[in-house]
């Protein structure tokens, strides 16, 4: 995720805003920049790289510039680079600014204010904004009318900070979908997208809200909302400390990014739903969609979770395109000699991007002359790199071992390729619309599943000195299953298996007596009937049930006290609710395990 700082008083605020970039470098970042004004003089300085890289070109100079914007970027639009790196300025240097966000209608604005005349030097949607404060001031003459009117005319989301020399001693910010706080200090002012950049400074804090501007000087703040209504806003004192700040309150980041999952979904879907077409729009696609629809048969690789999100792709190929799907794991896949040709398509799904066996796994794809995508979250990383197009995640750094908010990513990436593929082939407009229609609702219902943390909590007591557990799913939520059981070893060191319910019958219900947790994924779908005698089964058998099931399951309740509720979506998209109880569970028995978490 991007970061940014602002400042604006009576110190030198080159090394605040170092100082702030680097307390944001946590969020993950690829490059850094700054913009300062004095006297009606922009400088920017940026950089690909490391914060410390941005210092040091910085060193001892600009030693008397008090006004300044900073950033770190996480490439979205346009590789890591220089010249993509924020600050980005207008056509006359007059404007600069930082933004933490997505312009989804960027490249219809470029082409406008193109034909107007503006001349763009980076592959940003970034860039967009400052020509077109730029053409807009030349009829305001008024940098907040300016602002407010370019507000409107984008589609996305964003956090900017906005210096100009029209307005040299002002900071500009608005927001809309990305965070942004304001911090106020003694004749000064500072900006950021989280607390962790400016609370060495201030405990004094404004939140900007959807659709805010706000003009900073040195000693004041003014917020106005869209129709240039001035606002009162309250300070509001904050009392954690910097670590927590950091986890954004959270006591891990394991359990902040389970809780970042509504956000991170809605990140992989926005843009992506042409509903007028009903289909998936992926630009990472499209420089190969002629030899993808040569393909006949489809690899998808990764490893751990990376692999269940790959086993969930194969149903949703299979189902949508019927193209036939295979899951490998990467780390076995080059040493089997596997057969691929040109007409195979092979896609590498990594959160990192650098998982060393993914790596080698796409190079022997590439080497046998297959079409090599990747599912990544990392831009620019490795497997970004050499895969020969693909499909981001945009879900934010991981910083937790357990991989939580990715997995939810790949598979609703994976859901939309296979509506792209499916469209392709024999997919209805009907079928395919209902399904998108519904994957729109899918952030909500995760948000709804997180509020039965507490409930997940109660239940992760009972099991926390379990040495055994066993999870069933199955049909889609099978490797679901195996998902919750990688978490609850990876987590909290207790030994646990997944499995399709109904292989139970033919071994490992052996193992079942009352000390051993079982817990089932229930939702409804066409294999719910199957699944309840599997329940039976282990019943008899004495194991301690637990049951996530949808809300308003009263069939269930009859087995156990022990059910998570979840809310009900189309069978296909299951994974996706399903999975966050299962993260919250094992969360919950690590720490009461005393385990380390992250
Ligand atoms: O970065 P990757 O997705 O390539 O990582 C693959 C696995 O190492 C990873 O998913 C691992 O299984 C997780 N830590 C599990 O939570």
């Amino acid at each position: 995720m991007c970061g940014i700082v602002g400042y604006i008083g009576f110190n030198n605020c080159k090394d605040i805003l170092i100082e702030g970039l680097k307390k944001l470098e946590y969020r993950g970042y690829d490059s850094a920049g700054i913009a300062m004004i004095s006297s009606k003089n922009i400088i920017v300085v940026k950089e690909k790289g490391k914060v410390s890289t941005l210092e040091n070109l910085l060193e001892n100079n600009y030693l008397d510039y008090k006004v300044g914007i900073a950033h770190t970027r996480w490439a979205t639009h346009g590789e890591p680079s220089k010249i993509n790196s924020h600050p980005q300025i207008d056509c006359t240097g007059d404007i600069a600014l930082v933004h933490n966000g997505i312009i989804e209608n960027y490249s219809s604005l470029k082409k406008y204010l193109q034909n107007k005349g503006h001349k763009f030097v980076s592959e940003t949607d970034t860039e967009i904004f400052a020509h077109l404060i730029e053409e807009n001031y030349q009829t305001t003459k008024n940098m907040i009318d300016a602002i407010v009117l370019s507000m409107k005319e984008v589609v996305g989301s964003y956090a900017f900070a906005i210096i100009s020399k029209y307005e040299p001693d002002k900071i500009f910010a608005c927001k809309k979908g990305s965070p942004l706080i304001i911090g106020k200090g003694k004749d000064e002012m500072f900006l950021a997208s989280d607390i962790a950049a400016i609370i060495k400074y201030t405990k004094d804090i404004i939140y900007v809200e959807e659709e805010e501007i706000v003009i900073l000087t040195k000693d004041s703040f003014a917020f106005y909302d869209i129709n240039k209504s001035r606002i009162n806003k309250n300070i509001q004192k904050v009392l954690m400390d910097i670590s927590e700040i950091e986890k954004g309150g959270f006591p891990h980041y394991m359990l902040k990014e389970i809780y970042e999952q509504p956000q991170t979904i809605e990140n992989a879907i926005r843009g992506r739903i042409d509903l007028e077409n009903s289909n998936a729009r992926l630009d990472g696609l499209d420089s190969n969609i002629e030899r993808i629809k040569k393909c006949n048969r489809i690899i998808l690789s990764g490893c751990g979770t990376s692999w269940h999100a790959a086993l969930i792709g194969k149903y949703y190929i299979e189902n949508f395109a019927r193209i036939p799907t295979e899951v490998e794991y990467a780390s076995e896949f080059r040493y089997r000699n596997p057969v691929l040709n040109e007409n195979t398509l092979t896609f590498f799904i990594s959160q990192s991007g650098e998982t060393a066996d993914t790596i080698a796994a796409l190079r022997e794809a590439k080497r046998k002359g297959s079409l090599a995508l990747g599912i990544c979250n990392v831009v620019n990383s490795t497997i970004a790199r050499e895969t020969d197009g693909g499909v981001y995640l945009h879900a934010g750094p991981e910083i937790g071992v357990a991989s939580t908010k990715a997995f939810t990513s790949q598979i609703t990436v994976l859901f939309l390729i296979s509506i792209l593929l499916g469209r392709l082939n024999n997919l209805s407009f009907e079928e395919s619309y209902s399904y998108l229609e519904e994957l729109k609702n899918l952030p909500n219902k995760v948000n709804e599943t997180l509020k039965y943390a507490s409930l997940i909590e109660d239940i992760a007591n009972k099991i926390a000195n379990s040495s055994n557990a066993i999870f069933l799913g199955r049909g889609v939520n099978f490797p679901v299953a195996l998902e919750g059981a990688l978490k609850l070893k990876e987590i909290s060191y207790i030994h646990a298996e997944g499995y399709p319910a109904a292989e139970m019958k033919h071994g490992p219900i052996a193992l079942i007596d009352e000390n051993m947790p079982v817990i089932f994924i229930a939702t409804q779908d066409p294999l719910y009937e199957k699944i309840i005698s599997n329940i039976e089964e282990v019943k008899a058998r004495k194991g301690q049930l637990i049951i996530i099931c949808n809300e308003n399951d009263d069939k269930l309740r009859k087995y156990t006290d022990f059910i998570i509720p979840v809310p009900k979506t189309l069978p296909l998209l299951s994974p996706i609710v399903n999975v966050i109880p299962l993260q919250l569970l094992s969360y919950c028995t690590a720490v009461k395990r005393g385990c380390n978490v992250d």
